[in-house]
């Protein structure tokens, strides 16, 4: 039976419930069967016992050993809304107090700045006044999230709180999902479907206001809006913009916009007791499961909400509490553990605001989403393992790679604040004192100082910026960054020689993708292989769509071994959705070859609006067939970048950087017989080792003919130092003749 539950955990982004709740389920016959949808839908785990069954343990509701610990007071807020009306929660938040004061602020200026702690009602409350109060009859009233998950559940929950749809009069929009509809008055979005929206619809016509949610995250795409809505304002009198902040420090954001009035919502918040680690800890994730299930055996109730750093982290921390609680026995309470990331499907999501069956505690384990875009009521502990991942752009290299750093000291404070929302809470910290006095940064760096411009030069550019280097950035890119992501680019064939966009360049901005699957997709045309990159490209974009549950990997690997085309993990990708084509879509199908069958509905419709902006390009969309060669072609004609020479069995150099990269066991040219020379990867993951992520191999001479800046055949007699040299040459010709464009048009600027 633990095993049972285990599985169960395991199936996909997961939750795991009322543990003795599951020990009485009886373990379903066929193991492989009780599906991953059976994990999505919770049934399985979630269902409660029967109470009055008499098996001691199954409902601790009902039975009175644990009666005086799920009684004790601090339920307040978790009752308040159980036992409250929407309508009173509406006017039990702190914004309600200054409702009338805000909408005349806003009335009468153009562009607000709105502080206010997490939980005071910002997000939920702010779209509604501007509702109520009369503009939405002349436009739309828009409020964009720098997460996606973000979007959809406070949509869900504006949805209810003013009693629609959702979908009708309040949506949401995301990338490849939009749930709106013409009805739709108050849409949430993430910031990234807005800055595309301004490509088609520079002025934004469509929107009364703007509320650019979220503004202290500053995301990459928060801080391009930034630039573009301070233009749009400043044009349209008749739109409202309101930048909220969870910070204290808005000044900043007031400064940008030309001194704007900043309102702030009082506060209401209850001290918080900051617990150090004494020493350093080895193993953040075992520091944080000990110091739950010490919390969870010694403390009064209250929810605890763990910070950890993204999805496997989180999985891991969840599952090995859970471990940890079957070993304890029946004799401990029950505990309903929940993972929130942002690639978590999003009714699993949406769990983590739901009561525990019976009052158990909850233990929420989240990504630094929960900093300050989520806000879940009745958490009174909160444990900070002290490390948040970033996406980190290293311009000598020219990759982004998804790196552990250590929190800066303004979220590590964000974080403990989530403790004494309802009350006085606790927050332990698994690094010391000293650490946070002294390692770590006051303040987080803006996305856009630290990742890939790619696509935002992309954007800008065909926004008709041309002179990136003076966008009115709020904190501007490090030149190098800006320069690099030109030059990639400038490679990928976006860009030419002058900076301006190609023909090229101009279609890959119209589709929503990383402008190397883009281009990949562009570039299929040519080698009539459109619909089978579309696959590929819409298999990309899940995190994956294999299953691995734990206890069961020999049986998965198996399974998906059975799938694997020799020379490439983007065609095995493809023989999977094939084969599931060819089995009618159906979902057991999936199941029984351990596929996950959401994953793979998500690729079946980002597949068709993926072709559908090929339809409207007027591209020609046909299928090569077996002749798979050419979808390799494509694939090599985008990541040509990333190519890499074989260095001994498993290894591989990236010729560009010399950096080493492995195969990963689970590739599909992993312990094949003969390993391809040369190959290349969609991107490179560190972990352990800077492994490979989706490897196809590739022949030689598609890379000096599709990156000819790069590669070449070799000349008989040229050393390998020349043939760098000739390749710095061009980088320095193209670098070269942009500047010179630039100084060309600034003095032509400059004349007028
Ligand atoms: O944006 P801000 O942090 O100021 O607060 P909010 O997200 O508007 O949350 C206000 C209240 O709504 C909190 O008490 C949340 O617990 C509640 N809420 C909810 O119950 N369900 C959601 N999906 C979002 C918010
Ligand atoms: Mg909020």
């Amino acid at each position: 039976r633990e095993k049972a539950v285990k599985d169960q955990f395991n199936m996909a982004g997961t939750v795991i419930g009322n543990i003795l709740g599951v020990k009485n389920e009886e373990p379903k016959e066929e193991g492989r069967d009780d599906t991953q949808e059976d994990a999505f839908t919770q049934d399985a785990i979630r269902k409660p016992a029967e109470p009055g069954e008499g098996d001691e343990g199954a409902d601790f509701k009902a039975e009175g050993r644990y009666a005086d610990h799920m009684k004790k007071p601090n339920e307040a807020a978790s009752e308040f809304s159980r036992t409250k009306t929407i309508d009173e929660q509406r006017r039990f938040l702190p914004i309600y107090g200054c409702r009338q004061a805000l909408l005349n602020v806003v009335r009468d200026n153009s562009v607000v700045v709105l502080v206010g702690e997490t939980g005071s009602g910002k997000t939920t409350q702010i779209a509604q006044y501007l509702h109520e109060d009369g503009y939405t009859t002349f436009g739309v009233v828009g409020c964009t999230q720098p997460r996606r998950v973000a979007a959809m559940s406070v949509a869900k929950r504006v949805s209810e709180e003013v009693g629609v749809e959702l979908g009708q009069e309040v949506g949401y929009s995301i990338r490849f999902e939009d749930v709106t509809s013409e009805n739709t008055v108050i849409k949430f979005m993430t910031d990234g479907v807005l800055l595309r929206e301004s490509l088609t619809e520079g002025d934004l016509d469509r929107y009364s206001a703007v509320i650019m949610d979220e503004a202290h995250e500053r995301s990459l795409n928060t801080d391009v809006l930034f630039g573009i809505l301070k233009k749009v304002v400043s044009r349209r009198m008749d739109m409202k913009l309101i930048v909220t902040s969870a910070t204290m420090d808005a000044t900043k954001f007031s400064e940008f916009f030309g001194n704007v009035p900043v309102f702030r919502i009082p506060g209401r918040t209850f001290p918080v007791d900051i617990i150090y680690a004494k020493q350093p800890c080895e193993d953040y994730v075992e520091a944080a499961v000990k110091q739950a299930l010490q919390i969870h055996l010694s403390q009064p109730p209250g929810d605890i909400l763990i910070f950890m750093t993204g999805q496997e982290d989180i999985l891991c921390t969840c599952q090995v509490i859970t471990e940890r609680l079957l070993e304890l026995g029946d004799k401990v309470p029950a505990i309903l553990v929940l993972p929130v990331y942002s690639l978590l499907p999003s009714e699993l999501q949406a769990k983590i605001f739901d009561k525990a069956e019976g009052g158990a505690r909850k233990v929420i384990v989240a990504t630094n989403i929960a900093e300050t875009s989520l806000t879940v009521d009745g958490i009174f502990y909160v444990i900070d393992c002290g490390y948040c991942k970033f996406k980190v752009y290293n311009p000598r290299m020219g990759m982004d790679s998804l790196t552990i750093f250590p929190v800066s000291q303004a979220a590590a404070n964000q974080r403990s604040g989530r403790a004494g929302r309802t009350g006085p809470g606790r927050c332990y910290r698994m690094y010391t004192d000293f650490a946070y006095k002294h390692e770590l940064l006051v303040q987080s760096v803006p996305e856009i100082q630290r990742t890939n411009l790619g696509n935002v030069v992309l954007l800008l550019k065909s926004l008709g910026i041309d002179n990136l280097l003076t966008f009115d950035f709020m904190d501007p890119p490090p030149q190098d960054n800006l320069l690099n992501s030109m030059y990639q680019l400038w490679f990928l064939g976006a860009l030419d020689n002058t900076g301006s966009l190609t023909p090229m360049g101009r279609k890959m901005v119209e589709f929503p993708l990383d402008p190397t699957l883009a281009k990949m997709l562009i570039f299929s045309e040519g080698l009539g292989c459109v619909d089978d990159v579309a696959t590929v490209v819409s298999a990309l974009s899940m995190p994956t769509i294999f299953y691995r549950p734990r206890e069961r990997e020999e049986e998965s690997d198996a399974c998906r071994e059975k799938f694997f085309a020799p020379e490439s993990d983007h065609l095995t990708l493809l023989n999977v959705y094939l084969q599931w084509k060819k089995n009618n879509y159906r979902s057991d199908w999936c199941t029984r070859h351990f596929i996950h069958a959401k994953s793979m509905k998500k690729v079946k419709e980002v597949r068709v609006q993926i072709l559908d902006i090929c339809k409207q390009l007027k591209m020609t969309v046909s299928t090569c067939g077996s002749d798979w060669d050419q979808v390799r072609k494509a694939i090599c004609s985008a990541y040509f970048q990333n190519a890499g020479k074989m260095k001994s069995v498993g290894e591989y150099v990236n010729m560009r950087s010399g950096m080493p990269c492995h195969l990963h066991p689970s590739s599909a040219l992993y312990g094949m017989g003969v390993q391809p020379e040369y190959i290349v990867y969609h991107e490179l993951v560190m972990t352990s080792k800077e492994y490979m992520q989706c490897v196809t191999s590739v022949d030689p001479e598609w890379l000096a003919e599709l990156g000819p800046m790069f590669f070449s055949v070799k000349q008989p007699g040229e050393t390998r130092a020349e043939k760098r040299q000739k390749e710095r040459e061009k980088k320095a010709m193209m670098e070269k003749d942009m500047a010179d464009y630039r100084a060309r048009q600034e003095a032509k600027e400059a004349a007028q």
